[in-house]
Order: C-alpha cells, then structure tokens, then sequence
C-alpha cells in the first residue's frame, strides 16, 4: 500500500460525514484543495484525477492513484493530464488503472448518469453543480425549463425528476446532446417532455423572444470562452457577453420565474460575479453553489452562482 499523504487521508476521513463511501454508485469530490496540482473526483466505481503536473505519473503517483482510489471506495481509476502538453506531444496525457472502464455509470441524488473517460477533460458530469441541480430539482414542479449550455443534460434531468412538465436542453455540440438522451434515457424520461436543440445559445434566446416563448426557469451555464458552431458563429467571451445574455434571458421569464446563472471563470470571484449581474435590475439570491466535499480545504471552489428573479 502507497504512502498516502496525511491531507489526503484527512480530507477523506471528513468527508464520510456526509457522504457513504460505501455507496458503489456514489459521486463526490474526494480531493479537492488537499493535492498539490491534483483534485480528484469519484463517479461510483471510478476515481478520476485531474492532473495539473507535466510529464507522466511516475510509479509512485501510481500506486498513490490506486491506494487513494481503494480509500475513496472506488475499485478503478483514471488520471487525465490537464496541462497543454506543448514541445512534448508524446507524454501520456492519460492513464488508468488496468482494466478500468472506458464507460461506466454512477448515481446523484437517485438520477443516473453515464461517464466517458474519451470524452476530454471531464468524464461527463460536473460535481461541483450537484447542489445547484438538486435546487433546480426543488424548483421545477410543472416548470417549463430552458437549459442552455447543457452538455450533458444533467440540469434538464433533475428539473424533470422534479416535476417539470417541459424541458428544453440546448447546447451546440450534437454529440453532448445525444449523450444527454442517453442520460434521459437512463432515468426513464419520457421523451416527449424534452426537446434538444443544436444551436448557439444566443440564437437560440432571440428565437425564443421572436415567437414569444417563455419558460418559467432558464438554467445558463456557459463557458468562460467558446465559439458557436459554423463559420459565422460569433466568439463568446463571458466578462464582455455575459450581461446581454441574461438580460435576453430575462426577457423569456414568465411572472414568478428564475434564471440560475453561474461561472467558473477565473477571473471573478463571487462578489464580481454578483456585481457584474446587479447591473440587470433583477433581485439576485446566491445559489447554493459546490457542496462541503469542495471545501473540506482551500483553495475555495471556481463555481459562482446566483439566482435572478423579475
Ligand atoms: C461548462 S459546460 C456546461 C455544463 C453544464 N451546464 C452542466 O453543468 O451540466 C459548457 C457547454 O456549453 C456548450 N457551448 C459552448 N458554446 C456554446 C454556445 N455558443 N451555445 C450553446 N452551447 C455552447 C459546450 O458544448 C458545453 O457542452
């Protein structure tokens, strides 16, 4: 058994309080701030490391991935490089345990969700919006729910297993789309609740406005940076764009709704990120953002999030 940093095994040991680690489908973050250039994730019977280091792990992070992996309950584990790998595009960006699975599925708070170690930097879900989900969970009874940016399919989901009677999921990647049919699928949706649609966000709001479609919540989660699809697609920078999508946004909120709107971009923290959406003249609540496994030690989590309300 690998020496395990004192940290590690701390953090972990705070953790089983609120979470069963025995759990085989379970999702936490079992690392976050305690690892130097690492945070790690477990989806059920995988951990996944985020690798901030260069070069390769060497033995002895191995047999750390795999020690720490058999604490955290988990039987396999993957470790993704997250570092551009620059003049040495031959390093291993990615390495796992033998045998470990290239898809599998785990559970949040009841809803299933499959993971993909090909699909880049994040197996599929992202944890540190579990309490954000389960809010818009408690919100949705008989909502009609807009959900931009929505990869996966995770917040249209847990609006539906609340109780929404329409979900649109929009993202602009095709294959995240089908990825979140087969996530609807998983838990049993059915699909004439859920509309997907392919397009930018942002034609995808004016759309609505032009035919006078409302929606009684809008989750949007965009990236900090990203371009839309096709030639034409305008770049989307989140400090310069971010206000005139909301207030969009705001204008397709039926009386009585809500938008949850969050970030994880570097450069704001959450008092910048309020203020930035203060200038929209809605009452703003702050969301319950990333849970307790994501701030057992610092640094503090990336996620920003608030609710507006007309
Ligand atoms: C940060 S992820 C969203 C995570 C998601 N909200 C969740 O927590 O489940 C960003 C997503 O936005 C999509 N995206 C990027 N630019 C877009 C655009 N202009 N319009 C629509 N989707 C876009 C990406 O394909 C990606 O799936």
């Amino acid at each position: 058994m690998a020496d395990l940093p004192g940290t590690w095994i701390e953090g972990l040991r705070l953790r089983r309080a609120g979470f069963d680690l025995a759990d085989p489908d379970l999702c936490f973050r079992p690392l976050h701030g305690e690892g130097k250039n690492l945070r790690c994730d477990r989806f059920g019977p995988v951990c996944w490391f985020y690798r901030y280091a260069s070069g390769e792990p060497s033995d002895s992070e191995v047999a750390q991935f795999s020690a720490f992996s058999q604490a955290a309950g988990a039987r396999h584990w993957h470790s993704h490089g997250m570092n551009n790998r620059g003049s040495d595009p031959h390093t291993r960006r990615h390495v796992t345990s033998p045998g470990a699975p290239d898809t599998w599925r785990a559970r949040e708070n009841g809803l299933h969700f499959e993971l993909r170690a090909s699909s880049g930097q994040s197996p599929g879900l992202f944890l540190d919006q579990r309490d954000n989900r389960a809010w818009v969970r408690r919100h949705a009874q008989g909502a009609r729910i807009l959900n931009l940016f929505a990869y996966t399919g995770g917040f249209g989901i847990a609006a539906l297993a609340g109780g929404a009677s329409q979900v649109l999921q929009v993202d602009v990647s095709r294959p995240y789309l089908d990825w979140a049919r087969t996530n609807a699928a998983l838990n049993g949706i059915d699909d004439d609740c859920v509309e997907y649609s392919a397009v930018d966000a942002r034609l995808l709001v004016d759309g609505c406005h032009r035919r006078g479609r409302h929606f009684d919540g809008i989750i949007c989660d965009p990236p900090s940076f990203g371009r839309g699809r096709g030639h034409s697609s305008r770049l989307f920078r989140i400090e310069r764009d971010l206000g005139d999508l909301l207030s969009s946004c705001l204008r397709l909120v039926a009386p009585g709704g809500w938008v949850l709107v969050s970030s994880n971009y570097e450069g704001w923290n959450q008092a910048h990120f309020e203020g930035t959406i203060k200038r929209l003249g809605a009452d703003i609540e702050t969301a319950p953002g990333a849970g307790d496994d994501f701030r057992v030690v610092g640094p503090s989590p990336m996620l920003k999030s608030c609710i507006l309300r007309l």
